[in-house]
């Protein structure tokens, strides 16, 4: 089975063969079709000069990094790039001239990727609050002009009528190009080429994997592409849980994990930027089993559970089980994660979740904690935490829950708490931050906890803008 990679360009299908499908869409973009609007920055998915837009069939518009998306993940997606935006008879488009006229552009190394940012959000309808507009920007960095005419020009795109989507090629078959990309479209071809390709990577959103095609210029030897099988994707509630499909992007989970649960509105729009939730993914950011990944604290303290399905049979792992230590997990190598169910929030249970880096947006964590509580008649009745950063993986506080449950809900209770983080964890000096102030920092996170629930309004929240 050999097939080409078709996509559709600024409204043209292409069709490749004789081309590596781990060659990244920038470098594509760049050096095969000689669009070079598209820029090279960091290569890491950090600055958003290469920015591009996926046009969905429903009508979404979202901006990704082309620096760390493979061409075999763009098989059968609908790209634009800045060359393919225009206004009537060869003008200009609306989004390129709002930011000429508000002098937002100064060299113009960044100014693709943020008239692409801008094009993304101006097609999504939005508010042209502030708080929006820095979310609409937070994966693009601007070294020389200064943000505020670039925020001025978003104001003039917000809900700008954009046009329909172009049809997209998409395909309905399981694909493999080059014999080392396979796309499978259904759960038993993706179980049988697990099984069948032991030493291939599974990949998802390519958000951590595909640094390795561009950062380090060793893409991997062979992948298998999960995005496309229907059981990975799908999103499921119930009156007692949320099951959330391995592969589907942080943006399209977005909206039933906040309506469950609040809290984590502010905490995910701090996970990378717009470009990094198009496609990253849940299933990733558990697969990598990075000990300062954002979703498992959260997860944990959820109570989580993982769907793990190979083609021997399916089995549910509690989170709590999943990580055995430094980038080791519990996942038998034929085995997939499926998905993750989290129960939704009993009546009187409290959720709040915190992340600690060094800077607001696209940062990785320094320390990131969950917890959950039920509080009755004064008692702390149940409670479970999930802490990242204080140990190899990410762990619950054992010490600390036990200090909590049980105990009347008492500012006394929460300092024994603080006190019991000592026992639950010898973490690591690293440039991200020493031992001792990874230990303070979760202390202190539950002295704060304390406040939040007890004085809603009382615990400030600090942030350098
Ligand atoms: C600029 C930038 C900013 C970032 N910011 C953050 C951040 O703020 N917080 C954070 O936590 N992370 C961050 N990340 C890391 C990354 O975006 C997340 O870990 C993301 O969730 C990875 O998902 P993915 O689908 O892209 O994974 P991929 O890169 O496709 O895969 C990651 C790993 O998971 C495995 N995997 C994927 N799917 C499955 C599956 N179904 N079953 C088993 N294994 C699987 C893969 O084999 C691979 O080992 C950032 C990355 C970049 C480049
Ligand atoms: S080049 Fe910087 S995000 Fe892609
Ligand atoms: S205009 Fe120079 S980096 Fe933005």
């Amino acid at each position: 089975m050999a097939d080409n990679i078709r996509f559709t360009l600024n409204d043209d299908p292409v069709e490749l063969s004789g081309l590596s499908p781990m060659t990244t869409l920038l470098d594509w973009l760049r050096e095969h079709r000689g669009l070079k609007g598209t820029k090279e920055g960091c290569a890491e998915g950090d600055c958003g000069a290469c920015t591009v837009v996926l046009e969905q069939a429903d009508g979404r518009r979202q901006p990704i990094n082309a620096c760390i998306a493979l061409l075999g993940q763009i098989d059968g997606q609908s790209v634009r790039t800045v060359e393919g935006l225009r206004g009537l008879d060869g003008a200009p488009h609306a989004v390129q001239v709002a930011m000429a006229e508000a002098d937002a552009t100064q060299c113009g190394f960044c100014t693709p990727g943020f008239v692409m940012s801008a094009y993304a959000f101006a097609a999504g309808g939005e508010a042209a609050d502030a708080e929006t507009i820095h979310d609409a920007l937070a994966g693009n960095l601007c070294r020389c002009t200064g943000y505020r005419p670039i925020v001025e020009a978003m104001t003039k795109v917000a809900g700008l009528p954009v046009g329909p989507v172009p049809s997209a090629l998409a395909r309905e078959q399981s694909a493999a190009f080059d014999g080392r990309f396979f796309a499978p479209r259904s759960l038993a071809d993706l179980l049988t080429l697990r099984a069948q390709y032991p030493e291939a990577l599974l990949l998802a959103g390519a958000t951590d994997l595909g640094l390795l095609a561009s950062r380090s210029r060793k893409p991997p030897a062979a992948v298998i592409h999960v995005s496309h099988v229907p059981e990975l994707t799908a999103i499921a509630e119930d009156k007692e849980q949320i099951t959330i499909g391995a592969a589907a992007t942080y943006a399209e989970a977005l909206p039933a994990l906040i309506a469950a649960y609040p809290a984590l509105k502010t905490y995910l729009a701090r996970l990378g930027s717009r470009q990094i939730r198009s496609l990253g993914t849940i299933g990733g950011n558990i697969g990598t089993a990075s000990p300062i990944g954002d979703m498992p604290p959260v997860l944990l303290a959820l109570e989580a559970s993982l769907r793990l399905v190979s083609s021997r049979g399916a089995r549910d792992l509690p989170l709590d089980a999943f990580f055995l230590g430094y980038r080791k997990t519990a996942l038998a190598p034929d085995e997939v994660i499926q998905s993750i169910s989290m129960p939704r929030l009993w009546p009187g249970e409290v959720f709040f979740c915190d992340k600690l880096s060094k800077r607001r947006d696209q940062d990785i964590s320094t320390v990131a904690a969950a917890y959950r509580l039920r509080i009755k008649n004064g008692v702390i009745e149940d409670v479970r935490t999930g802490f990242g950063g204080l140990a190899a993986t990410p762990v619950r506080a054992r010490n600390v829950e036990a200090a909590l449950k049980g105990q009347p809900f008492a500012q006394a209770t929460f300092e024994a708490a603080a006190d019991a983080v000592l026992k639950d964890f010898q973490p690591i000096d690293d440039w991200r931050g020493t031992a001792a102030y990874r230990l303070t920092a979760a202390a202190n996170l539950l002295r704060r906890l304390y406040w939040r629930i007890a004085e809603p309004g009382r615990a400030v929240e600090v942030e350098a803008l």
